[in-house]
């Protein structure tokens, strides 16, 4: 755990965006006149499960580049800390936090902890997620427990911790990580997944609505195929190799190749930011036109 913050530092090109795919950004001059200038965003899962970008360690790289002060929280200490670091070279702010999302008390203590430096939270990112791949008689009881904890339960613990302190100054904004898989299902036998991510996406519709009256939005972002970390530690194993995974993966979406973590975030931004003002309960498929097709 750490805390403290950056006295500013040169941008590093080392960290950039892939080119292609938003990488055309500058980001070092934007921090002063960013989207979320002066706005604190937490970020529940801000690591990635491996080296590279996962959606949840670009979401605050991002958050960051646009002048938010981040709270960077994974149960990966390091991975948290690695966030945090990218994000300072590039002279922006964070605060490293290690935390299991599943606990009540540890979700508790990031609050205070946030609140005591930053003043207060603007955006809750909700971005923890894991698969099993198991069907519903595979799967084992503490699986289904765990994916339903760490994917669902996780964002009633961050909302029930974070929600009073936006109620107090009645503005903010959640942004929940969902999945395609929530509204559609593929060749992945991934039952607790489904049931989590489908779960998650009611559950922000319905913060939604139960505090649209008192200035807080809550909506979701479905990625479809996305390439992240993730899908080579929780997800190669369904393929003949990692190499057949990417082609299949890619084939899978209409437009012939996978998103990346920084389509996923710059979705997230965009409804966490003043310009989605109007938009709440809204969950938003970020998939290359997946959702449009059958599998
Ligand atoms: N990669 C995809 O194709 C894809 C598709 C649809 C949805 N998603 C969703 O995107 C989100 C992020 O996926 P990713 O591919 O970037 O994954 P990732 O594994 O790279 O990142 C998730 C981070 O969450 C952390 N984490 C895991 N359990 C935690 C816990 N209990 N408490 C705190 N932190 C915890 C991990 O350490 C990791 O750093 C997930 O919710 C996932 O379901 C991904």
């Amino acid at each position: 755990m750490s805390s403290g913050w950056p006295s500013g530092a040169t941008a590093s090109r080392e960290h950039s965006e892939p080119a292609g795919m938003g990488g055309g950004q500058t980001r070092p001059h934007a921090h002063a006149h960013g989207r979320f200038r002066g706005k604190v965003a937490v970020v529940f899962g801000a690591g990635s499960s491996g080296a590279g970008w996962g959606n949840g360690k670009a979401a605050a790289t991002l958050y960051a580049r646009e002048g938010a002060m981040v709270v960077a929280v994974d149960v990966q200490g390091a991975a948290a800390e690695e966030t945090r670091d990218i994000i300072r070279e590039e002279g922006g702010q964070c605060l490293a936090l290690q935390a299991d999302v599943t606990s009540s008390s540890a979700v508790a203590d990031v609050v205070r902890e946030a609140v005591d430096a930053l003043g207060t939270i603007d955006i809750l990112h909700n971005n923890v997620g894991i698969t099993d791949m198991a069907d519903v008689i595979e799967a084992g009881e503490d699986s289904w427990r765990r994916v339903i904890d760490t994917n669902l339960t996780s964002a009633f613990l961050t909302c029930k911790h974070v929600l009073p302190i936006m109620l107090e100054r009645g503005q903010g904004a959640i942004v929940n990580v969902s999945s395609l898989a929530s509204i559609q299902i593929n060749s992945y036998p991934y039952i607790s997944y489904y049931a989590a991510k489908a779960g998650l996406n009611h559950f922000t519709r319905a913060i939604a609505v139960q505090y649209a009256a008192r200035g807080i939005r809550a909506n979701a972002v479905l990625p479809g195929v996305i390439d992240t970390p993730l899908i080579r530690t929780q997800i190669a194993g369904r393929y003949e190799s990692t190499e057949a995974m990417l082609s299949a993966r890619h084939a899978a979406s209409p437009m012939g190749r996978m998103g990346d973590a920084w389509d996923v975030a710059r979705a997230a931004l965009f409804l966490a930011s003043d310009e989605a003002a109007y938009i709440t309960g809204v969950c938003l498929p970020v998939d290359g036109g997946k959702s449009c097709v059958g599998r």
